[in-house]
């Protein structure tokens, strides 16, 4: 039976795009109560500055980002840059804080060190659970095991929201050994708060308004590893993949195209059986009726994940597309579904299924 379980929550980076967004999911959650709030360059400022569509929170000052402010809470979210979060989490294990540590950030996603230090460059900060509820494991049907570690988990990587995107897109053809994942293909269409909140020159209006941009092309985009990494979970000997994102005019929404080379011999038919098995019962990751497409303006606001696929027989292939709101079920949403899970309160608690639109 579900008990009430009020909690308290510091979100560190709460003047940054995904340390805002977390603050507004939890504001819908009700068992959450917020705590201390913190920042770097805008220590000492109103969170109302920041978040100004936060006004419940508008006359909050952030503090500085310390163990000192973050300590003594039931939960504390990291809503930093890669680096600062591996930091700081450490600093709050030594100081022994109880908390269950959130990282939105991508310090503990990798398991492979190796991995880590060829795409981040820097030491290695270790690996914690992670949280993708829905990530399938090798010879599932659905998802159960990934839900089983979170149960217990007091520490959660959260994943990249391309990662996600791409991994709901196709695992359900890598568990079920249809698709040939030494040949997956992925361009994704991203808005441009995948990039946070700090200035670049490419993303002013006059630059990227009216105009679609590819980055990190050519394999060096930092969510290949993650990709790979999970579609190796999910059943996958070994993994290639073709990855580019590409900006284009919108705030928020992912919407990736993830291919793959049917394995041959495979009935079609088999394919929507496939992702219609693994996603049935889940209450975010949406098969759409076939023919149905999806669209990010669908997801915006909402924890769910839109998803399609289609075999072009044509070209041999498993085509896959997957809309997410990057800042909901790419960040924030899909962190407090973990959250959920670790603390025992049911999966979908203040998640919304419904987005705004237009
Ligand atoms: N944006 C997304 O869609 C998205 C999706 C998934 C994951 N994430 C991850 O979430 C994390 C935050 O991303 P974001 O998009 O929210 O970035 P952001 O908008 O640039 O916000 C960054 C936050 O971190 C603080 N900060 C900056 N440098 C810091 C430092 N050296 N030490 C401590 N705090 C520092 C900033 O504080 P000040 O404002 O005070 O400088 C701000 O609160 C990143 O790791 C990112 O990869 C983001």
């Amino acid at each position: 039976m579900f008990m009430h379980m009020t909690f308290t929550v510091a979100v560190a980076g709460a003047s940054g795009y995904a340390g805002g967004e977390i603050l507004r999911v939890l504001l819908g959650h009700p068992e959450a109560k917020i705590g201390a709030l913190t920042a770097h360059s805008n220590a000492g400022t109103l969170l109302g500055a920041h978040q100004p569509h936060l006004r419940s929170l508008a006359d909050r000052v952030l503090a500085p980002t310390s163990v000192d402010e973050l300590t003594g809470h039931d939960v504390v979210v990291l809503a930093l840059p890669h680096g600062a979060s591996g930091e700081v989490a450490a600093a709050l294990a030594e100081r022994g804080d109880q908390a269950i540590v959130l990282d939105l950030g991508a310090d503990h996603r990798l398991t492979d060190a190796v991995a880590w230090q060829d795409y981040y460059g820097s030491a290695h900060a270790g690996t914690w659970p992670y949280g993708l509820p829905e990530l399938l494991h090798a010879g599932e049907q659905t998802a159960a095991q990934q839900r089983a570690e979170l149960a217990s988990a007091r520490r959660i990587a959260v994943p990249g929201c391309n990662v996600t995107a791409v991994t709901l897109g196709l695992q359900p053809g890598v568990a079920a050994g249809l698709i040939e994942p030494t040949d997956v293909v992925a361009v994704l269409a991203n808005g441009y708060s995948g990039a946070g909140k700090s200035l670049k020159a490419h993303l002013l209006a006059s630059e990227a308004l009216g105009s679609a941009q590819p980055y990190a092309v050519g394999g060096s985009h930092r969510h290949i590893p993650e990709i790979r990494q999970n579609l190796t979970v999910a059943g996958a000997p070994d993994v290639t993949i073709s990855f580019t994102p590409t900006l284009v005019p919108m705030s928020r929404g992912i919407l990736a195209t993830a291919t793959a080379r049917l394995v041959p011999g495979t009935d079609p038919a088999a394919v929507r059986q496939a992702w219609e098995a693994a996603y049935a019962d889940e209450p975010f990751v949406h098969l759409l009726p076939e023919g149905e497409w999806p669209s990010t303006a669908a997801t915006l606001g909402a924890n769910t994940a839109l998803v399609q696929v289609a075999v072009d027989e044509r070209a041999g292939r498993v085509v896959t597309v997957t809309a997410i709101d990057n800042l909901v079920k790419g960040t924030a949403g899909g962190a407090v579904q973990s959250l959920n899970i670790a603390l025992g309160l049911p999966e979908t608690t203040g998640l919304a299924l419904n987005g705004v639109a237009p």
